[in-house]
């Protein structure tokens, strides 16, 4: 149903021409009143300008620009003008002498409720970037990438830092599910996201920002089982918090999965020690070849007067594949390949039940 705002207005528009007067400059100016509040307002003024001119500013307004045509389209600005039956938009209702005009009530806030319910049905757009909602860490993806592209690479590695402290490692690791929501490809193709934020890093391994100022010591103890990615991930935040941590690692090297579980090809361990150095700089300690079950239990780190135990141990457990011969002698698992041969022992057959797994194998 077309409304047409003159024509509800006319009984008013008549009424008032008595009372309009100019004002010093020539200008048809006259008052109404909004809320009980009389006002001044000028010929032409839209009775939203009128409001906000005079300090009401609490109607809500979702399509009014003053350097683009009223359309009067979100219809979320409706006020009632006594003598009207409907209530109509501020936006594009103009301002008349004596008018008197009601900004909230009930049956506002219901129609405009419901008004925005409308527009948010269809609505198809993102209020995140699909990158950074499919980033299971939901870095600041723009953010960091503006950076890059300016060329502030420690910067860049800076805000990566605030939520993911190995940004150099994940550059070379992560699956990058954040790319393939990447809105780029519907043009072109997708930006290389995982790589931006490994090489803003790799620019600064040696120089690393520190995402946040340290804090003053707490005087908490935590003990931390595990030096793979969610370890040492708990140990370089708590040790920012100002809180001693102690880590404890059951192989040789610390890294877990990243240095045992990932070939060399794919992630340089020189490189990625650089990496996990930041974590030992903020004065975390790290003892090796100590085994959970074996050579202590959580009862003891609480003796040792660790307030809190963390357990990051992994997942070294491969499925099995459930076939004829897959525990005979000389076979071995997936994991189990990967991690002996960082040890460079030699092997005859392997199985995979991962295909991530199978195909860091086959290279
Ligand atoms: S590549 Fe980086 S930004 Fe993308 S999903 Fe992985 S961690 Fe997140
Ligand atoms: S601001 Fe959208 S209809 Fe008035």
């Amino acid at each position: 149903m077309a409304i047409s705002i003159r024509d509800n207005l006319n009984p008013i528009v008549q009424e008032s021409q008595a009372m309009m007067v100019r004002n010093e400059f020539g200008q048809p100016s006259f008052t109404l009143t909004i809320d009980g509040k009389t006002v001044q307002a000028y010929e032409n003024e839209s009775l939203l300008s009128v409001a906000v001119d005079n300090g009401i500013t609490d109607i809500p307004n979702m399509c009014d620009d003053e350097k683009l045509e009223p359309t009067a389209t979100c219809r979320m600005c409706l006020v009632h003008i006594e003598g009207v039956k409907q209530p109509l938009p501020a936006c594009t209702t103009p301002a008349l002498p004596g008018m008197v005009v009601t900004t909230n009530s009930d049956e506002l806030f219901h129609i405009r409720r419901t008004n925005l319910e409308m527009l948010l049905s269809d609505h198809n757009a993102y209020c995140q970037p699909p990158c950074q909602i499919d980033c299971p860490t939901h870095i600041d993806i723009p953010g960091y990438l503006e950076l890059i592209a300016k060329g502030s690479m420690k910067e860049a590695a800076r805000l990566v830092k605030e939520v993911l402290p190995f940004p150099y490692i994940l550059g070379l690791t992560c699956p990058a599910p954040c790319q393939k929501a990447c809105r780029r490809a519907l043009v072109e193709e997708e930006i290389a996201i995982c790589r931006m934020h490994g090489h803003a890093a790799e620019t600064c391994l040696l120089d690393p920002p520190h995402p946040f100022p340290k804090d003053p010591p707490t005087g908490k103890r935590i003990a931390i089982v595990g030096s793979g990615p969610a370890g040492l991930t708990c140990a370089y935040y708590l040790a920012l918090k100002g809180h001693y941590c102690k880590v404890f690692e059951m192989n040789p090297q610390p890294g877990g999965m990243l240095r045992y579980g990932i070939p060399e090809y794919r992630l340089p361990k020189d490189l990625m020690d650089r990496e996990l150095q930041h974590v030992w700089d903020l004065g975390v300690d790290l003892q090796l070849n100590v085994k959970m079950g074996e050579d202590f239990t959580v009862d003891d780190l609480f003796a040792q007067g660790f307030d809190v135990v963390y357990i990051g141990i992994g997942a070294w457990t491969s499925n099995p594949l459930c076939v004829p011969g897959e525990d005979a002698e000389c076979v071995v698992n997936a994991i189990q390949f990967l991690e002996e041969k960082v040890e460079c022992k030699p092997l005859l057959v392997c199985m995979s039940s991962r295909r991530g797994s199978s195909l860091r194998m086959e290279r």
